[in-house]
């Protein structure tokens, strides 16, 4: 039997105030309450969804009576409507908090050269099998912002299952699937033996794909390990380093450009660091690339803005900072595109490196966590 909170009217019947037996008192408005009603007239009890606009509240609501009753909040308002919310729903989503939101999201972890890409790796057999297994490799995609699968077969092709276990293929004008080995005349300088910085993908589409795939066919070249590089710690780093740095790659847009298949002329203009309305970080784009012509920042940024975007990169290309690792014919990896940097060591004229590659997205990914652990509501 959970505990019950005390209910208290407050501010003139425009909120109430519950207070929890643990001692916390979270504070809730009545036009928020009323927005958020669970009863079948506020939302379809089919699908969850609203059945109001919000230009349909009565922006002066008063709270006229407010109970607990059956693990619920019974509401009665001043416009003679009525209401009621679960208790355990009120506690997971209050909004009453007096810190403000840190630079990282408090649920991820951010990482340097010292984290052991085996924290992060998992195995096809089992994930393929146990749902819970599932979502812990999917987590640590989320929370590490990559993950490591092992043992998935060298069959080309066969990184489709695996993005079937948590979502759908984000085809674009390279395929549903793009080969990274070396050719004669590569449309993309990925095509080749050359050693890659650390980068994000396809910063220059809008969006940008959220998740990049990369399943190992062959590799017995030498070299060719792959790198990964944390964005987020890179961003923090920056902003430690030079406050100003961070503000100008964050309020200014870069712009990124792709046309190297003569048949796509892909243009986007972005931040190289994205910062919600809050100040936590949303996503980094990093890719020299596919950088294009610097023309939404005011002409007397721009010799200060080419100094921040060099600090940046400067940051991202430091050793310390890089986890690498070789995968095996038969191995995979996923990186969340929009905040971890991947690139990969230069590889012999000798033996062969055959990569295939896919984008997927993450609110898919994040869907399939929350249903496999029935926090779908
Ligand atoms: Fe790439």
């Amino acid at each position: 039997m959970p505990s019950l909170p005390a209910v208290k009217i407050i501010e003139d019947r425009q909120a109430l105030a519950l207070n929890w037996p643990d001692g916390k008192i979270h504070r809730y408005h009545g036009i928020w309450l009323r927005d958020n009603g669970q009863d079948s007239s506020s939302r379809d009890p089919n699908n969850g969804q609203k059945k109001f606009s919000v230009a349909d509240l009565t922006l002066d609501l008063e709270i006229v009576s407010a109970k607990v009753a059956d693990n619920r909040l019974q509401i009665e308002f001043s416009d003679s409507t009525e209401t009621w919310l679960d208790l355990e729903w009120l506690k997971q989503h209050h909004y009453d908090r007096t810190e403000h939101p840190k630079l990282i999201n408090q649920a991820l972890v951010t990482w340097d050269g010292e984290l052991d890409p085996s924290t992060v790796t998992g195995r096809y057999s089992l994930i393929t099998q146990s749902k819970p297994a599932l979502a812990e490799w999917l987590k640590w995609i989320a929370v590490y912002g990559f993950a490591i699968l092992k043992d998935v077969s060298d069959q080309p092709g066969k990184l489709f299952d695996v993005v079937d276990l948590f979502g759908f293929v984000r085809e674009t004008n390279y395929g549903r699937l793009f080969e990274v080995r070396s050719e004669a005349n590569p449309v993309n300088l990925a095509y080749t033996r050359d050693g890659l910085d650390p980068h994000t993908d396809n910063p220059y589409r809008d969006p940008v794909p959220t998740l990049q795939i990369l399943h190992c066919i062959e590799n017995d070249a030498n070299g060719g390990e792959s790198v990964v590089v944390d964005g987020f710690t890179c961003a923090n780093i920056l902003g430690q380093e030079s406050p100003a740095h961070f503000d100008l790659l964050r309020r200014h847009s870069a712009s990124f450009e792709y046309q190297g298949d003569g048949t796509s002329s892909l243009h986007a203009c972005r931040p190289i660091i994205e910062v919600s309305p809050e100040g936590q970080l949303l996503a980094v784009r990093v890719n020299n690339r596919s950088s294009g012509p610097l023309t939404g920042v005011p002409y007397e940024n721009v010799p200060e803005f080419y100094a921040a975007h060099a600090h940046f990169a400067e940051i991202t290309r430091r050793p310390e900072l890089a986890v690498q690792f070789r995968l095996a014919q038969g191995e995979l990896f996923i990186v969340d595109n929009t905040r971890v940097l991947h690139g990969r060591r230069e590889y012999s004229e000798t033996g062969s490196r055959w990569f295939q590659g896919a984008y997927a997205d993450k609110d898919s990914l994040q869907s399939t966590i929350r249903m496999i652990e029935g926090n779908n509501r």
